[in-house]
């Protein structure tokens, strides 16, 4: 207790013990219990119970699409002061000493709230692939937090993946699923889009992503340290990008935290698109001055992170923007598509993750089919999986083979959005007895936190190719990738499992 605070208890305590004698004891009761709870309230604030951090720590794979011989992350943490001095230093159990690392770059976050916000960036270099290893941030010299997480892994190395979308509303069903992820210890995770509702706004990230991707305790009524301890890798949705009141582009005079996305997020920079003059990406409108502030918060980031593209243990990862502004019929595009999955044939298993799935019988989006124009490369190059979120709800296609329709030579999708084509299934893959399957597998894992739906009833014209649809609870997909056989399991908000398969090479 403060000597002020003291003096006043103590002055207040004789005035009405003096004045009502006869009620002495009842007024010490309250006192003390005020004088408590405020003795209470100021160890907390002076013990500073986030260390000042708006976001603690969290891990990012940064701009490092292939294996190296040394493994480097990146951290990230997000604080209102830019007046203190920070270090990360790492080390694994091999090491003796810990590692003292580059200092980190800040970047002011435009328009955050409160302002200014400041978003540090620090190295970890030095890592050995598939080590654990611990980190601690220090602040002004003195340690304010640790961690710990494991390197990328190598090929032959096991590993498992988490995949949902559609989740950060600040919902019951979102704190589920992540402390169900967290439980499951993945090597790294994969949002599937729409990731802070409703607008991708840094502030919607600050009330309804961090808090629970970060939640210091793990609970399935908080969340789950999961950001602090997983490399986490994002997939742009339609509710990223704040095209809310505005169709051809985001306004950051009315929307002024919009767009976070290319702000807190660091993924490979190895993308086709890669200036504000290109045609397919989220357009900036409004006072220039205020754009040119919002593109040097996100450190290079903006526009070329909506596509991208890494490696890890025997994987090879193709995240692609499927919002419409995108013209995957363009030839530019598509040959960057076919080169990245074609470099990159040597890996075991091929993944694209998208948020608008191409196949999806849900009763909202079915018709939005623009990311079949893609399915032709995706079978060529021998992509196993395609991930997207976007329906609430998991479904599962059978192993298929789709030719779209094509006019003048490419892939082209009728005038109200659908794709027509024709469909091979592989019904005879089960994913228990039968383990090979002929075609490329669709997987819609939306049910991360936001409201579920249904299928659309009696879907015309559809082709009868998802095998497995839930809409009755929130999920998410584990990948666990052994040798050379993954099993995908979907799990319930609840921890019970709603589907599983295995593939074999
Ligand atoms: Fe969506």
């Amino acid at each position: 207790m403060s000597p002020v605070r003291f003096r006043l208890s103590a002055f207040l305590l004789l005035a009405f013990y003096v004045l009502m004698k006869k009620y002495w004891r009842y007024l010490l009761i309250v006192l003390l219990t005020c004088s408590m709870s405020g003795l209470h309230v100021w160890a907390a604030n002076e013990a500073g119970l986030n260390n000042g951090f708006i976001v603690e720590p969290y891990l990012q794979l940064g701009n490092h699409p292939v294996q190296q011989k040394e493994e480097s992350l990146e951290l990230f943490w997000i604080t209102d002061s830019n007046q203190d001095l920070w270090e990360v230093k790492s080390k694994s159990p091999k090491q003796t000493h810990w590692l003292q690392q580059k200092p980190p770059q800040k970047s002011i976050l435009s328009y955050s709230v409160p302002e200014k916000l400041y978003l540090w960036d620090n190295p970890i270099d030095g890592l050995e692939a598939g080590e654990k290893f611990q980190y601690k941030v220090s602040k002004n010299g003195k340690e304010i937090f640790a961690g710990e997480a494991v390197a990328r892994k190598a090929d032959g190395q096991s590993f498992r993946v988490v995949l949902f979308g559609d989740t950060g509303a600040d919902t019951l069903a979102e704190k589920k699923v992540v402390y169900q992820s967290y439980l499951k210890k993945p090597d790294f995770l994969v949002i599937l889009g729409d990731i802070a509702y409703s607008f991708g706004r840094l502030s919607e990230y600050l009330s309804k992503v961090f808090p629970i991707f970060g939640s210091s305790e793990a609970s399935a009524q908080l969340g789950a340290p999961l950001l602090q301890s997983t490399i986490t890798l994002p997939v742009i949705g339609n509710h990223d990008i704040a095209y809310g009141d505005n169709k051809s582009g985001i306004n950051f005079d009315k929307l002024r935290d919009a767009l976070a996305f290319y702000q807190v997020w660091s993924a490979p920079l190895n993308g086709p698109l890669k200036n504000r003059s290109e045609k397919d990406i989220p357009k900036l409108l409004g006072n220039e001055e205020n754009i040119g502030r919002y593109i040097q918060s996100t450190d290079g980031r903006y526009p070329i992170m909506s596509n991208y593209s890494f490696n890890y243990g025997n994987s090879h990862w193709l995240i692609l923007d499927a919002n419409p502004y995108m013209s995957w019929t363009n030839q530019k595009l598509r040959n960057w598509v076919r080169q990245d999955l074609t470099t990159n044939k040597e890996k075991t298993w091929k993944f694209v993750c998208f948020h608008q799935p191409g196949f999806s019988i849900d009763k909202v989006h079915n018709a939005e089919q623009r990311m079949r124009l893609l399915s032709d490369i995706f079978q060529d190059c021998g992509v196993d999986i395609v991930f997207s979120g976007h329906a609430h709800n998991y479904q599962k296609s059978f192993p298929l083979l789709f030719r779209p329709v094509r006019t003048g030579g490419n892939p082209s999708a009728n005038p109200d959005g659908t794709v027509s084509g024709e469909f091979v299934l592989d019904k005879l893959f089960d994913g228990k007895k039968n383990l090979h399957p002929i075609g490329v597998i669709y997987i819609v894992s939306g049910a991360g936190g936001a409201a579920l739906y249904g299928a659309a009833p009696n879907l015309p014209g559809a082709t009868n190719f998802i095998d497995k649809f839930n809409a009755s609870t929130h999920s998410l997909t584990l990948c666990e990738f052994k040798q050379n056989e993954l099993k995908l399991s979907q799990i319930s908000e609840d921890g019970q499992l709603i589907d599983s398969f295995k593939i074999q090479k």
